[in-house]
């Protein structure tokens, strides 16, 4: 096998309260990639969107992951890859992670699978560092691993799959750009104790109503006392987005990642759509564009495409 297309879902990180450990992967939006293996050293790469995304290796997410994993591999072998883009960068879906995980997975595939999953991580996160200066894996390590992941802990890095319920999730992206470092920038360095103890009873309920199926449970977890109150600002109708959606049926949701698109969770396929019209109305009240998204959980993250 000497080139491979692999489809790459997007992704929503923290899941409201869990900031940098827990991620979900999402069927829609996604990215593709198509990866040949070269018998010469060096990495090209060609876009086929409008986001002016550099191709120069050391300088794109992807690019950086590659030679990360080249660096572990003893042949000198060099890649050619187009990536076609639907997750727009800055949307807090998981864009720069989709490029870096879609390229190590398609690379281990055409080198035999000679690297475990983790490995992948590893290499990917070297793309996160690129793009927001810091290794977080929550957003690679479900679009490696599919459904929801846990990152107990980044160095050593120890992943937790999750099994999650059916779930449908809507999602809204408003078109306004938020940097994720700017975003990381503005987050308080110190916090309380009791927001603290908060802040792991629904991570902990989180895990619980995922691993249980108990949707009451994962609904009441869905809260963010440490984050979402200072990104929230950011992002022009969140408050009235997450009031109306609840109020609509929603279980829960809010930022995804570090914003400006926002997620919420429901049982139901009818309750997703109802949640989709109330974001559409209160944007398009608003006079801002936005795109939104009635999608479910990617089971298995990063696929082949067969052509
Ligand atoms: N956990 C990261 C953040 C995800 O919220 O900054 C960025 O997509």
């Amino acid at each position: 096998m000497e080139s491979i297309k692999v489809r790459i879902p997007a992704t929503v990180a923290n899941m409201v309260c869990g900031f940098d450990i827990l991620g979900m992967a999402v069927e829609n939006p996604y990215d593709e990639i198509e990866l040949r293996l070269t018998d010469k050293s060096g990495i090209t790469i060609k876009h086929t969107d409008d986001y002016n995304l550099p191709t120069e290796a050391e300088k794109n997410v992807a690019g950086v992951s590659l030679i990360a994993l080249l660096e572990e591999y003893s042949k000198p072998v060099g890649f050619e890859m187009t990536i076609t883009k639907n997750i727009k960068p800055g949307s807090g879906l998981g864009s720069s992670a989709a490029s870096a995980a879609g390229a190590v997975v398609a690379a281990n595939l055409l080198l035999g699978n000679i690297f475990s999953k983790e490995d992948l991580v590893r290499f990917a996160m070297n793309g996160e560092r690129l793009a927001s200066g810091v290794k977080h894996a929550d957003n690679i390590t479900p679009c490696i691993f599919g459904s929801v992941t846990l990152i107990r802990s980044i160095f050593p890095l120890d992943i937790v799959p999750l099994s999650a319920p059916p779930m449908f999730v809507t999602i809204v992206h408003p078109q306004i750009e938020v940097k994720t470092s700017d975003a990381r920038q503005i987050l308080r360095k110190e916090i309380q104790l009791k927001d603290a103890i908060q802040q792991w009873g629904n991570i902990a309920g989180l895990v619980s109503g995922l691993l249980k199926n108990d949707y009451e449970l994962i609904g009441r977890s869905l809260e963010d006392v440490l984050i979402e109150p200072v990104r929230s600002i950011l992002i022009p109708g969140f408050d009235e987005v997450k009031k109306r959606s609840k109020e609509a049926g929603a279980l829960g949701g809010g930022i995804s990642g570090s914003g400006p698109s926002i997620f919420m969770l429901s049982k139901e396929a009818a309750t997703a759509k109802a949640i989709e019209q109330v974001m559409s109305e209160l944007y398009g009240k608003m006079g801002i564009e936005y795109k939104t998204y009635v999608t479910s959980i990617s089971r298995n993250g990063v696929c082949v495409v067969n052509n």
